[in-house]
């Protein structure tokens, strides 16, 4: 790719020419103030800084290293020169610059180290960037933190050109995803990040779910077994939040399965939580107790009822937790309509990989309940070195780790300062390597609580 003419407030970033060399080692390569914090080119005469430019300008087509001049408009000179690069070790672009001494501090490696990182996200089309300076350089390391970078820590990088060793700051940037919703496949739109209740109203009753509202959330989560229906009604009520803008759900519990049973249960549902509709209605497990003989027919007379509930547009959509694929396949067996979502419990450590691969085949939407494991294992030594990388608490890191799996995130939590967290887990993206990682990590935590085992009344 042709390295493109790149224009900020104050600098054009223009490809080097070889007639650059004179001014790069007269203006910043010859200055052992400045050649000691480059990495490879403390050129000590123009030949090497010639040397230099022979090889950038040979590959200015090349996709893996962009190099620029950066040119001071207001004078039209040369000041400085910097690039972005694939470095294949680390299986990431860097960026790095050098600039004439006379232009220290004035902001200006910022812009250019801001237009280059621009270049790497919408041009390359790049998530992760690495940056680099010299430990003495504590300058650039404001700059890596202006830009967002994390600091990783420090390592001996080895100069090419004389084989001397100098000690590097290593920083780590992350770029920002958007929270995307997520669409079922009847085209209903659900926020990324819904809000989960249960247990969350036993202690200071409905005022959790009016922070969470207060805070952004437009989904919440609920089931007649939470027995918090009626104070959450008592939010909506008072919320001051149309209707039509929150994503409400609810679910039956197994005692109420059944054809008549299921229409009975969503009106008590509605009644409680005050509304005339329910946006996605779900059947909480697919049996009572091991002992449910009858659940195949319960299962089919269930889906029948919420079936009708859907044409008569008493729900925007229907679906159900914690169903297997073999739970699945009875409703696919006889259905009018596939269920739009299956709740079930997803976090690193639990991935429920044959449940999740059936559910994309036949475009189910998975939704995580219990995303952060409950925290259980939130100490574990692997995930507080990862988390650290990306400058972020474990929860957020394993709720994006879900987020980017394609999965929806119910989190619950009664602290404002954590309903914000895990809120806030869009500003960065883990890279592929780490979600490999965090895909097969061994089972830390499992609930127990299997489909086919639990008693449930
Ligand atoms: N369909 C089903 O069968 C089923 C089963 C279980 C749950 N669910 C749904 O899924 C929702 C979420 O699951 P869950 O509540 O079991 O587990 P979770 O969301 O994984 O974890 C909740 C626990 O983590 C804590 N926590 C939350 N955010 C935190 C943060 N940023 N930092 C540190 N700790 C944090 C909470 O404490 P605090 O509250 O003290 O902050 C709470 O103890 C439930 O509320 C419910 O709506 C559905």
């Amino acid at each position: 790719m042709k390295n493109p003419v790149i224009e900020t407030e104050r600098l054009i970033l223009r490809p080097l020419t070889m007639d650059d060399a004179q001014t790069a080692f007269d203006t910043w390569a010859s200055d052992p103030e400045v050649a000691k914090y480059m990495r490879y080119y403390a050129h000590k005469n123009v030949d090497t800084t010639r040397e230099w430019l022979k090889s950038v300008v040979a590959n200015e087509n090349s996709d893996t290293d962009y190099d620029w001049g950066f040119v001071l408009k207001e004078t039209g000179k040369l000041i400085g020169s910097g690039g972005i690069y694939y470095d294949d070790a680390d299986g990431m672009f860097e960026i790095g610059y050098n600039f004439a001494k006379a232009q220290w501090g004035k902001g200006l490696a910022t812009e250019a180290a801001g237009a280059m990182l621009d270049f790497g996200r919408n041009t390359l089309h790049q998530t992760q960037f690495r940056g680099r300076h010299d430990i003495r350089n504590t300058a650039s390391g404001n700059v890596m933190k202006k830009l967002g970078f994390v600091y990783e820590g420090e390592c001996i990088d080895h100069m090419l050109e004389d084989g001397a060793e100098r000690t590097v700051s290593m920083y780590r940037l992350s770029t920002p995803g958007k929270p995307e919703n997520f669409r079922l496949h009847n085209g209903i739109e659900i926020p990324p990040v819904g809000f989960g209740t249960y247990k969350s109203t036993l202690q200071d009753g409905k005022a959790p779910i009016l922070k969470a509202l207060e805070l952004g959330y437009r989904y919440l989560d609920t089931a007649s077994f939470y027995k918090n229906e009626e104070v959450i009604g008592e939010a909506l009520a008072e919320c001051g939040i149309p209707r039509k803008e929150i994503f409400l759900a609810t679910k039956m519990w197994p005692t109420e399965m059944g054809y008549t049973e299921a229409k009975e249960a969503f009106a008590r549902s509605c009644e409680k939580l005050r509304t005339d509709y329910i946006d996605l209605y779900l059947i909480h497990w697919p049996k009572l107790n091991p002992q449910d003989l009858q659940w195949r027919q319960k299962i089919r007379d269930t889906w029948r009822a919420m079936e009708e509930l859907y044409k008569e547009g008493k729900c925007r959509a229907i679906g159900v937790c914690n169903f297997l694929p073999h739970h699945l396949q009875v409703i696919l067996d006889d259905c009018k309509i596939v269920p739009m979502v299956d709740q079930l419990e997803l976090h690193v450590g639990y991935l429920q990989q044959y449940t999740l691969d059936f559910c994309r085949a036949h475009n189910i939407l998975p939704q995580a309940w219990s995303p952060l494991g409950r925290m259980y294992f939130s100490e574990e030594p692997c995930l507080q070195k990862m988390a650290k990388q990306y400058g972020r608490p474990v929860s957020q890191l394993l709720l994006r780790f879900l987020n980017q799996s394609g999965i929806q995130i119910i989190p619950k939590s009664t602290h404002e300062d954590r309903m914000k967290d895990n809120m806030d887990i869009f500003g960065f993206t883990i890279n592929e390597e780490d979600m490999h990682f965090l895909s097969v990590l061994p089972q830390i935590f499992f609930s127990k609580e299997f489909p086919d085992w639990a008693e449930r009344g």
